[in-house]
C-alpha cells in the first residue's frame, strides 16, 4: 500500500484517551476530506460500541483466525460504514478477540498475523488515506501485531502524574518491533490528554514535553465533559462546532499537526 497511512493509536496504560484521540482523529480527518478507516483492536469493544457496534459476526478477531489458518478473506465483509462520522470501521467483538489474544501466543510469527491480513487486502486497503488501530491497554501479542503493521504510532498520554513512567516501556517496545520486524515504524507524537488545570497535570505537560520534546504534539486536549458524554450521542466531538467545545477544536488541530508531520504540507 503505497498512500495508505497506517498508524497505532497505541499506550498500555488503561484509561488515557486512546479510543478517544482515535474516533476524534478519524473524524477530523473525514472532514477535511480524506478516507479514513478504523480498526478495532481492544478486547473491551469501546471503538465498535462508541459507533454502536455490538456482538458483529465479522469482527477482527475472526478475520485474525481465518488468517492464522491460512484461509485468505475478503476484508470488505468485515468493514461497517459509520455514515454519521463518515469514517468505516472494523469492529471487535469481546469473546473473539479474547481468544485471539491468548491463542496468538502459540502460533508461528505470531507477530505478523495482522500484518498478513492487511497485507493479503491491500487493493481493497488503498483506498483509505487513514488506517487508525485503537490498540489495547496491554503490552501484549495484539499490541505487536499493530505496531508490526504500522508505520506510524500515536501516543495519547494522559496528563497525569501516574501516565508518565510507563511511556518508556512501551518506547521500548516499539524500538524492538522496529528493530526485529517492521524497520520503518516512527512515533509520529505524543499528545497530553485530558489536561486540567491542576498542578500535576502541569507538571506531566512540562515533563513530556522536556523529556519528549521532538515528538510531544503542539496541541494539547483539555479535560471536558463533552469528551465523555460524547460516546452516548455516538458522535465524535469533533462534529459539533458550538463556540465553548474547546475539546473539537483541539482534536481537528491535532489532525492538522497529524497531517503536517506525515504529508509535510
Ligand atoms: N478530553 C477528555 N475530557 C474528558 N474525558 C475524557 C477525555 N478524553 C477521554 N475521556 C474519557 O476518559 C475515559 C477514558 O478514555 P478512553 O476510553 O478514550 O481511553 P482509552 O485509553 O481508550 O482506555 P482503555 O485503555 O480502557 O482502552 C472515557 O470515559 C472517556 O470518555
Ligand atoms: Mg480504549
Amino acid at each position: 500500500m503505497k498512500n495508505t497511512k497506517i498508524i497505532a493509536v497505541a499506550n498500555q496504560k488503561g484509561g488515557v484517551g486512546k479510543t478517544t484521540t482515535t474516533i476524534n482523529v478519524g473524524a477530523a480527518l473525514a472532514l477535511t476530506g480524506k478516507k479514513v478507516l478504523l480498526i478495532d483492536l481492544d478486547t473491551q469493544e469501546s471503538l465498535s460500541n462508541f459507533l454502536g457496534i455490538y456482538n458483529t459476526e465479522n469482527n477482527i478477531g475472526k478475520a485474525l483466525y481465518k488468517t492464522v489458518n491460512r484461509e485468505t478473506i475478503d476484508l470488505a465483509d468485515y468493514i461497517v460504514t459509520n455514515e454519521v462520522n463518515r469514517v468505516d470501521i472494523i469492529p471487535a467483538e469481546l469473546n473473539t478477540m479474547q481468544r485471539i489474544a491468548i491463542d496468538l501466543v502459540s502460533v508461528r510469527s505470531k507477530e505478523t498475523v495482522f500484518r498478513r491480513l492487511i497485507n493479503q487486502n491491500s487493493e481493497l486497503l488503498d483506498r483509505y488515506d487513514y488506517i487508525l488501530l485503537d490498540c489495547p491497554p496491554s503490552l501484549n501479542v495484539i499490541l505487536d501485531n499493530a505496531l508490526t503493521a504500522s508505520r506510524y504510532v500515536l501516543i495519547p498520554c494522559q496528563a497525569h502524574p501516574l501516565s508518565y513512567p510507563p511511556l518508556p516501556n512501551l518506547l521500548l517496545q516499539i524500538d524492538e518491533i522496529q528493530a526485529e520486524l517492521n524497520e520503518s515504524i516512527e512515533v509520529i507524537g505524543i499528545v497530553p490528554t485530558m489536561v486540567d488545570r491542576s498542578t500535576n497535570s502541569r507538571q506531566t505537560v512540562d515533563m513530556l514535553r522536556e523529556n519528549y520534546a521532538d515528538v510531544v504534539f503542539e496541541t494539547e486536549v483539555e479535560r471536558m465533559a463533552v469528551a465523555a458524554n460524547s460516546a452516548l450521542t455516538e458522535k465524535a466531538v469533533v462534529l459539533s462546532n458550538a463556540k465553548d467545545n474547546r475539546v473539537s477544536r483541539e482534536y481537528k488541530e491535532l489532525a492538522n499537526e497529524l497531517v503536517n508531520r506525515i504529508e509535510g504540507v
